[in-house]
């Protein structure tokens, strides 16, 4: 397994995950007291997008235009998405570019990092070594981080409970393996045995539906608490698209995140779709 996360980056599953993970952050960070954000698989940190038509073997066709790309000149942004935006924008432009377009994108473990306030510590796990070495080199100084190179659906086992007893677990996993949705339900499971009140976002991919409905079955056996279902579709459910959209599995959802994550969605739906069908849906899967 060799996948890149770098080909995918700033694409609309991107914009998805990353923008509700900024307000899952912030409704954690309503207690003053810290917590541990615990990213399963962190990638390599950050992403330079105009890597990102270098493909292995092949030419790849960047996926960011269809993403943060048609967020990056809005006016009109939306709450939570407009928080999402500036925090890319900071990020790229800290990084060096001194271009309108975007250029530099923060990763999962950089939206963290870059809202974490000095009580929050951060545990990134990355299995392949070449990718945790460039999180290594981007987050080693920071003593609020901790760069794992481990299987991260160990973490769970391995970390949980931390001492703040309060923690956001990121299971963002490359779907390669055709396990990948009983290894992770095994993780969430260990994990909320561990620290019944962990918030846990676990994304996936809408490619094949009758497997996310059997994830969903295995999640329920666990006896989850509330538990949030949010789906954004780019494209009808006929359509040729690759990954016509994508979801994010929100155990234990801050209070009011909700409503907040309901009204970017639907925006998204309009300003992401690429074909005519696309949607979004935000339900209970177990209700507060
Ligand atoms: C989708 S990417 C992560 C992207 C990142 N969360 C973000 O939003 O910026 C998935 C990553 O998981 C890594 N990976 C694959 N299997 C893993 C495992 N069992 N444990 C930890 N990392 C793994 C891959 O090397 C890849 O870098």
């Amino acid at each position: 397994m060799n996948y890149r996360h770098h080909f995918h980056a700033g694409n609309f599953a991107d914009v998805m995950k990353h923008a509700l993970l900024g307000r899952l952050v912030a409704g954690l960070q309503r207690k003053e007291k810290g917590f541990l954000y615990l990213d399963t698989h962190a990638g390599r940190g950050s992403y330079d997008l105009t890597a990102a038509a270098q493909g292995d073997t092949l030419a790849r066709q960047p996926e960011h235009p269809q993403g943060i790309g048609r967020l990056w000149g809005r006016p009109d942004l939306p709450e939570g998405l407009a928080e999402y935006v500036a925090l890319v924008k900071r990020f790229d432009r800290e990084q060096g570019n001194p271009g309108e377009a975007p250029r530099f994108y923060p990763g999962s473990p950089w939206i963290a990092r870059l809202l974490a306030r000095p009580q929050e510590r951060l545990v990134l796990c990355e299995k392949q070594p070449a990718e945790s070495e460039l999180l290594d080199i981007g987050f080693g100084r920071d003593p609020r981080v901790k760069v794992l190179t481990m299987d991260g659906y160990a973490a769970p086992r391995a970390l949980l409970p931390p001492p703040e007893r309060r923690a956001l677990i990121l299971i963002d996993p490359p779907f390669e393996a055709q396990d990948e949705f009983a290894r992770i339900a095994a993780a969430v499971g260990e994990g909320l045995r561990r620290l019944p009140g962990a918030v846990f976002a676990i994304w996936y991919p809408l490619t094949e539906r009758a497997r996310v409905e059997a994830f969903f079955g295995e999640l329920l056996a666990l006896k989850l608490p509330p538990t949030l279902e949010l789906e954004l579709t780019v494209a009808g459910e006929q359509s040729a698209v690759k990954m016509r959209g994508c979801g994010l599995v929100v155990i234990n959802p801050p209070w009011q995140f909700d409503g907040e994550a309901r009204r970017m969605l639907d925006w998204l739906a309009d300003a992401l779709a690429q074909e005519a069908g696309g949607r979004a849906k935000c339900r209970w899967l177990v209700p507060e």
